[in-house]
């Protein structure tokens, strides 16, 4: 058990979070972070006051607080508009960042057009995370993921272990419940990996892909598989034009549980994480998902897998598509 994780956004996700670690008492303490709501300086004074005395974050730490007899749970949840709520967190996970929604006309942005919005939100978490834990381990979620993790490592350059993103879990859950479901057998019978950044590139690793141990080809044709396979690299999307309020916000926070209960426990299990990679995979300086094993101290290790050439290739094509939106990070002026 950790002593002290910290959530930043109190959003859909960040709610999940701060309800699931006191659930699974991953820690004695949850701090959790949101400006919200903002005062409207356009409003009439009365209302200003009203809403100055409103914290989304507050209320949803005492609404799960209340709950904790019943669930005979003890643990301390702080919220906070500012960033004191993390202060002395050894883990944070970062929420923090405007969702994909789906527009009137049903069609949505990608992930990668959120980076101009979402940047400057990640500069304050940066500055919030510096001021308050420095010392803590990262795990950030918000979008476009690979990038906003390469921001946060040009502001805070910690230590490789300690940054990470996460996206492999997630969407390497999702092509496994697809893979369950078409092969009609248990999710828990069901591996596999997705590697590479968190878009449309990202690359569904067939040759990881076993069901109960056996190669996944045994129980799934070719075409069915590739279509398996395109599925999962939209499946974000699909889930945008389905909800129309925001994006996929369960499944993430599960699969930034499951990274935090491998830290929390020292688990060292092997994880699909967006790690820095410093040669792995023939990249540089770059935060792309790639096997890991995840332990006390963050990233134990990369683990370089002996991908076939096409999947090499996607992963390259992958590689430089995130390189792409990093490249854009460094021409905005933060
Ligand atoms: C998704 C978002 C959270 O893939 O990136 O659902």
């Amino acid at each position: 058990m950790l002593n002290k994780i910290g959530v930043i956004g109190g959003g859909y996700i960040g709610g999940v979070l701060a309800q699931e670690i006191a659930q699974r008492r991953l820690a004695r303490e949850v701090g959790l972070v949101d400006p919200a709501p903002f005062v409207n300086p356009d409003d009439p004074p009365e209302r200003q006051e009203v809403v100055g005395k409103q914290s989304v974050a507050i209320g949803k730490c005492l609404d799960i607080a209340e709950g904790l007899p019943t669930i005979g749970k003890d643990v301390k949840l702080v919220g906070s508009k500012d960033y004191s709520a993390i202060k002395g967190a050894d883990l944070v996970i970062n929420t923090a960042g405007v969702p994909r929604k789906a527009r009137p006309d049903g069609t949505f942005p990608t992930r990668e057009e959120l980076l101009t919005i979402n940047l400057k939100v990640t500069n304050q978490v940066a500055a919030g995370i510096k001021e308050m834990c420095p010392d803590a381990i990262i795990i950030s979620i918000a979008n476009p993921l690979d990038a906003i993790v390469y921001t946060l490592n040009k502001a805070l350059n910690p230590a490789k272990n300690k940054l990470m993103g996460m996206a492999g879990q997630l969407d390497s859950g999702r092509y496994c419940y697809f893979v369950a479901e078409a092969a009609n057998v248990s999710v828990e019978n069901v591996n596999a990996m997705v590697l590479g950044g968190h878009g449309d590139t990202m690359v569904p690793v067939r040759s990881s892909c076993q069901v109960a141990g056996i190669p996944v080809t045994k129980f799934l044709d070719d075409e069915t598989l590739k279509a398996i396979e395109a599925r999962t690299r939209k499946a974000g999307g699909e889930v945008v034009g389905l909800l129309g309020f925001g994006s996929a916000f369960v499944s993430p926070a599960w699969a930034a549980l499951e990274m935090a209960e491998c830290i929390a426990f020292d688990k060292r299990k092997i994880l699909p994480v967006c790690a820095r990679l410093e040669g792995e995979y023939g990249a540089d300086n770059l935060f792309v998902g790639v096997p890991c094993i995840l332990g006390k101290n963050g990233i134990e290790k990369i683990i370089e897998l002996d991908l076939t050439d096409e999947e090499k290739a996607a992963f390259e094509h992958s590689a430089g598509a995130v390189r792409k939106t990093c490249d854009e990070v460094e021409t905005m002026s933060l």
